[in-house]
């Protein structure tokens, strides 16, 4: 999304309401449900709306500085787009108009293992600019091993392994609608991911020992201090967007205590309902490196159906990174005027507070919140 003058969208939610138009109804409930009653997504909005900026004034922030970090480079935000399956399902050329996207902005893009066009024209569409490489294992460990050399040979930046989809998760949307994935029918191998463990990636440690690998999903204090244990560059604090475990904790709830046990051994990465600047200032101020962009950028329809969205975080299409450039900069330089540079001392108290859930709005019944689509927070049309 651009507000540029000549952008037809000027608010997220025109081109969410766009997108959905242009979707079939199967599509666009793949791409905003989740998992049965999808609280846990719900949660993840409203673990971010539960904290508050303490402003402070009279500083000088004539100058500021948006820019971000990846495993200790520069990035122009600290913001990356998150792995997402599928996404020939919106856009024709699968996720390459998304790599060419970030490449041209900027910014890192996970790219999953069950996207088109596939872990080889993706490392062509994203040369230059920072990848990582996400998997979901579909064989034993040679295999695990024969995918990550690929990466690198394709030159990806770091691996990421996704540890919360042991199974598929009941996604009620579709089995009301009586809708099969056609992917879904041809996958395979799925009893590999059920069965990884700890073992697993400290063989894989022991055999990559050059390749920074981040662990996506963790959810816990627990398991983010094992992860770190094992050697792990990078723990990933995931719910998958609430489209795995139901009734789980908002994300930005979890990062607080995951930051804590972590405890600087490894870079802490988040995501999950995250869609404006100051939702990622609220994040990079509770002790995040990079805050991951998943449902957001698929809201720009393919160019193949005549799309004119441009996205909002450095998104889907080439003409969505034109777009997306000054815009995502303009949503985190308000904030970041007033705020306390998030990584000072006591930086995520001074910048925010956490209210009380009374205040913060917190979860309600989901078909009420659903139905409540004025609400400017929640972007699922
Ligand atoms: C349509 C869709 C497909 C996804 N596919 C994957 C995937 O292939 N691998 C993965 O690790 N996460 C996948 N995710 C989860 C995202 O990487 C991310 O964790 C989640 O979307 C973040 O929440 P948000 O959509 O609220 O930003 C998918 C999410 C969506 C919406």
């Amino acid at each position: 999304m651009s507000n540029e003058p000549e952008s037809p969208f000027l608010t997220l939610h025109e081109f969410v309401k766009e997108a959905k138009s242009r979707l079939s109804p199967g599509n666009w409930d793949y791409l905003v449900g989740a998992t049965e009653t999808e609280t846990t997504m719900l949660r993840n909005r409203a673990s971010i709306d539960a904290w508050a900026f303490r402003p402070r004034v009279l500083r000088d922030v004539s100058s500021i500085d948006v820019s971000g970090r990846f495993l200790g480079r520069s990035i122009t935000l600290p913001v990356m787009l998150a792995p997402v399956g599928g996404l020939e399902n919106f856009d024709p050329e699968g996720g390459a108009p998304a790599g060419r996207a970030t490449t041209a902005y900027g910014v890192p893009i996970m790219v999953s293992s069950v996207s088109m066009p596939g872990l080889q024209p993706m490392a062509e569409a994203t040369k230059g600019g920072i990848k990582v490489f996400q998997l979901y294992v579909r064989g034993d460990f040679d295999w695990i091993c024969d995918i990550t050399q690929q990466a690198i040979d394709a030159g990806y930046d770091a691996f990421c392994m996704t540890v919360d989809t042991a199974i598929y998760s009941r996604r009620e949307r579709d089995i009301a609608k009586r809708f099969v994935k056609p992917w879904r029918t041809r996958a395979t191998g799925q009893h590999f991911q059920a069965a990884l463990n700890w073992d697993d990636v400290k063989r894989w440690k022991a055999r990559f020992p050059n390749t920074p690998l981040a662990l996506k999903g963790i959810a816990t204090a627990e398991d983010a201090a094992i992860a770190c244990e094992h050697g792990v560059e990078v723990v990933y604090v995931s719910n998958h967007g609430g489209r795995q475990l139901d009734h789980g904790r908002g994300a930005l709830a979890v990062l607080p205590e995951v930051v804590k046990a972590v405890d600087g051994r490894a870079k802490v990465w988040i995501d999950g309902g995250f869609s404006r600047g100051t939702d990622i200032v609220k994040a990079i101020a509770l002790g995040a490196e990079l805050v991951g962009i998943g449902r957001l950028y698929c809201y720009a329809p393919g160019r193949g159906r005549g799309g004119r969205c441009r996205a909002d975080a450095a998104a889907a299409g080439d003409r969505g990174a034109r777009g997306a450039r000054p815009a995502r900069r303009h949503r985190l330089r308000p904030a970041r005027r007033q705020l306390p540079a998030p990584g000072r001392a006591g930086g995520a108290t001074a910048c925010a507070q956490r209210l009380p859930a009374d205040q913060s709005g917190g979860p309600r019944l989901p078909l009420a919140r659903l139905r409540h689509r004025r609400r400017l927070s929640t972007l699922t049309g």
